[in-house]
């Protein structure tokens, strides 16, 4: 097999999110339960074979690489992954970057940057230490303030994530959108996705998006931007802060139709879809063959199967998750 990554519905596959752990050091309530079984560190792929599937699918035409978790900075040794896999940028690679809860970030932060991490995503839905607290069970809001500080001073862009909840950070939404801007960060908006069973009902703090951009459109005015980045959002420039506001909005308005993505566990199985269970088995070709003839033949297998879009529903009357794996296992 040769040449790019296609799928039936003709969309090009060029955006590959690795996810390097299933754990985190944090348990935020929409993304996780707070006991949770992780996988025996046995079943990993090791960082030598993440590096073969990601060179695998660089050579298929991938050519954004983002690193996720759990959290991508609790793996052991993972700055030798991403020093490998920086040796790509430039030569089919054009962007290697992670999404990180920032927790650990101010100690990788320079050396991040120093294997030409240009950018990256770090997820924060609140600025109240003791809502940020309670939404991430015990995370450290001045560690991740802390990690901000050195990504930006190591020259990192960053773009926030904030997951939009009713009740919870909707009304500090003006406060988010004016720390990002402030501080020259990008801000992306998400609506929560039924991924796994957690211990709250999501209907409850479910909000349509639609609905958070009327209600800041009272206070802010809003352009839209043909800014793009390969992944989802899709973006307004905030003319009061002059900077770049993003949407998510898999519920209210999906974006399937143009996706370009898959993703791969640490266990080296690969999903094609975000919303859906089917899944392509990689570990055990890798570990069959040295030739990478038979893991490129799985590849494009797997990519006959992506299925179109996803099928979420967030229904009152059925409580049940749309997706039984939690956010966790493909970290987004
Ligand atoms: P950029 O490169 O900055 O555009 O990043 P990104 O939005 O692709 O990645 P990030 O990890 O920041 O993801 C932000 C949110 O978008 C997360 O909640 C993801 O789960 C969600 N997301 C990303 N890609 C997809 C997708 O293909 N489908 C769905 N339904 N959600 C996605
Ligand atoms: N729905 C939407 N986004 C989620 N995230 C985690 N769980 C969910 C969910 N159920 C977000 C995190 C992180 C990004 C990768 O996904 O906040 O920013
Ligand atoms: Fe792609 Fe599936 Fe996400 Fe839709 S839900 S954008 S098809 S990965």
């Amino acid at each position: 097999a040769e040449g790019g990554l296609v799928d039936p519905f003709g969309r090009s596959v060029t955006y590959l999110r690795v996810s390097v752990t299933d754990r985190c050091d944090f348990r935020c309530t929409y993304c996780m339960a707070e006991n949770m079984s992780f996988l025996p560190k046995k079943d990993l792929l090791t960082l030598d074979e993440l590096d073969r599937l990601c060179t695998a699918f660089i050579s298929r035409g991938v050519r954004k690489l983002r690193l996720t978790g759990g959290e991508p900075l609790v793996r052991k040794n993972i700055m030798h992954l991403v020093r490998q896999l920086g040796r790509h940028i430039g030569y089919g690679l054009d962007e290697l970057t992670l999404t990180t809860n920032g927790s650990q970030l101010a100690r990788h932060a320079e050396e991040l940057a120093d294997c030409g991490v240009r950018r990256i995503n770090v997820s924060l839905d609140t600025l109240d230490p003791e809502k940020f607290r309670r939404i991430t069970r015990w995370g450290d809001f001045s560690r991740v303030m802390e990690g901000l500080d050195a990504a930006q001073k190591a020259g990192i862009a960053i773009k926030l994530n904030a997951v939009a909840l009713k009740d919870f950070n909707a009304p500090e939404m003006p406060d988010l959108i004016r720390f990002a801007h402030g501080r020259g960060m990008d801000l992306t908006v998400i609506e929560t996705m039924p991924m796994g069973e957690i211990e709250e009902d999501r209907t409850d703090r479910y909000l349509p998006l639609s609905k958070l951009r009327t209600d800041l459109e009272q206070q802010f005015t809003f352009q839209d931007l043909a800014y793009r980045t390969g992944g989802p959002a899709r973006y307004v420039k905030v003319a009061e802060t002059g900077g770049r506001l993003g949407f998510i909005t898999p519920m209210t308005h999906n974006f399937c139709e143009s996706c370009n993505r898959v993703r791969l566990t640490c266990t080296g199985t690969l999903y094609m879809c975000l919303g859906q269970n089917d899944a392509a088995d990689l570990r055990s070709v890798l570990r069959t063959s040295e030739s990478d003839a038979n893991l490129h033949a799985a590849i494009d297998d797997a990519i006959s199967r992506k299925p179109k879009g996803h099928d979420f529903i967030i229904d009152r009357s059925n409580n049940r998750p749309s997706v039984g794996r939690h956010m966790s296992v493909t970290g987004g």
